[in-house]
């Protein structure tokens, strides 16, 4: 009852001219609740992504839009909250001086750590370490071209050299060649990890201990990290435990999960119409020119070293985590053969992969990429501008999927079943999907 007398005098003096609020009217604070969604997701750490570590994420949010914040509510001992509050259900008091500083505030995620309190005064700040042509400088871009501006900043980059000043130039950002003393300096809430594969945990680490230092402590909660995470197990396990400890987010860049034909193939493929899954057959074949390996740059010598580089990290990591993705089923053993006789360098350039899934069903990967061919993820869903297109009406597959039911070609989505008639090899093929009249 108070808060709309309140509201509505606050209204009036706002709104209507010459208007004077009764004199024994003294403005109140303004507050706001927001009901932490605990019961719809009882696994989410609300309390500690609210509070952040060593509580930088609830000073942060108090210091930038000068609103004092508490957590109230059923189990919470703080003594100063009313017996209402104390029965409501737990939620984040907030209490601001003035109207601007109240309707800014919202819990915003989707599942566990990803949840987080947050302000629009307060953009998230986040850096790029290793901006490099191929994916590094794309990530620059990326939080201008496909968020709100005013939600997420490009802070900085980080590269190797100090002469390497093109990008930041252009970007009119600083540039850093130390990602601790970066993370040390700014006060950062998200890293871009996009340097050579190997440097992965060197560089996470570096950038934990950097916001420990740092003179304000940093509220950083969050890495993308290029695929793959490291370069073998451990050093992937190092780093998420390093994460965990820290309180940090991870996300790999697995982009392709993201797109539109691999979500429609994992839901084809794990449709009970379709299963149980027998078998996958994938593809990755096509040619990397020599200037990918530019062997007067030692800086991109990694390409070529034997567990750094090489098609199976750099590339059929995709593959492979597709057929996880797509099928929904994990890989149990895996046998393979690798050979460099095309190149003759340390690394394998060709390679058969054959595994074995949780459910008994098999799968192949054949790859090279020493051989002029259309049959890949990046040819033949055109996805990526950077290949051209490959000449020929026909859709081509560089994924096979085998099901009980029916089977599945990727990208055309062209799945093949029987009708009603007796199943086998004598009854004609039904072709169902996107180019089945084609
Ligand atoms: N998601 C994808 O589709 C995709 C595509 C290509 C590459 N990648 C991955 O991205 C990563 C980088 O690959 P790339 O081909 O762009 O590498 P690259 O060698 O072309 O570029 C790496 C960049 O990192 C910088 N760098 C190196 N050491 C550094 C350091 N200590 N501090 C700061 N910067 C440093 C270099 O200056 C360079 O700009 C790899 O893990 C790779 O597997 C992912």
């Amino acid at each position: 009852m108070t808060a709309e007398y309140n509201r509505l005098i606050r209204y009036m003096i706002k709104h209507v001219d010459g208007y004077l609020p009764p004199v024994d009217w003294k403005p109140s604070k303004l507050m706001k609740k927001i009901i932490i969604p605990i019961e719809k997701f009882p696994q989410a750490p609300f309390m500690g992504v609210i509070i952040g570590p060593r509580g930088v994420n609830h000073k942060r949010l108090q210091d930038t839009t000068g609103c004092k914040i508490f957590i109230r509510g059923r189990d919470i001992g703080d003594k100063w909250q009313t017996d209402e509050e104390a029965a409501m259900p737990q939620h984040v008091h907030i209490e601001g001086e003035t109207e601007a500083a109240q309707p800014d505030f919202g819990i915003s995620g989707r599942w566990g750590r990803d949840f987080c309190l947050c302000s629009r005064k307060m953009p998230c700040r986040l850096a790029v370490v290793g901006a490099g042509p191929l994916v590094g400088s794309t990530h620059c871009d990326s939080p201008l071209a496909f968020c709100q501006p005013s939600r997420q900043e490009l802070v900085c980059i980080c590269q190797r050299r100090a002469d390497d000043t093109h990008l930041a130039d252009s970007l009119g950002v600083p540039l850093y060649t130390d990602a601790k003393e970066m993370a040390r300096q700014e006060e950062l809430d998200g890293v871009i990890i996009a340097v050579p594969t190997h440097m992965h945990l060197a560089i996470a680490k570096a950038c934990v201990e950097g916001a420990r230092l740092a003179k304000r402590p940093s509220g950083l909660r969050a890495f993308l990290i290029e695929k793959p995470i490291c370069q073998d197990l451990a050093s992937a396990t190092e780093l998420l435990s390093l994460t965990d400890k820290a309180g940090i987010t991870v996300l790999v860049g697995h982009q392709r999960r993201h797109s539109r034909l691999v979500q429609k193939a994992r839901e084809l493929v794990t449709d009970r119409h379709f299963g149980p899954l027998r078998g996958v057959n994938m593809e990755f074949s096509l040619l990397k020119p020599d200037s990918y390996f530019c062997k007067e740059d030692p800086a991109l010598e990694w390409r070529r070293k034997k567990g750094i580089g090489g098609p199976i990290l750099i590339n059929t990591i995709h593959d492979l985590d597709l057929m996880r993705y797509i099928t929904g089923h994990e890989i149990v053993s895996v046998f393979a053969t690798i050979s460099s006789a095309a190149r003759g360098e340390e690394v394998e350039d060709s390679g058969a992969v054959a595994v074995t899934f949780d459910h008994g069903a098999v799968g192949t990967l054949f790859f090279t990429d020493a051989a002029p061919s259309p049959w890949s993820y990046e040819f033949t869903t055109g996805e990526n501008k950077k290949y051209p297109p490959v000449p020929g009406a026909a859709t081509r597959d560089c994924y096979h999927f085998a099901g009980a039911q029916r089977s599945l070609g990727f990208p055309s989505l062209q799945s093949f079943g029987y009708g009603d008639t007796e199943r086998g090899w004598d009854a004609p093929l039904i072709v169902e999907g996107a180019s089945a009249g084609a």
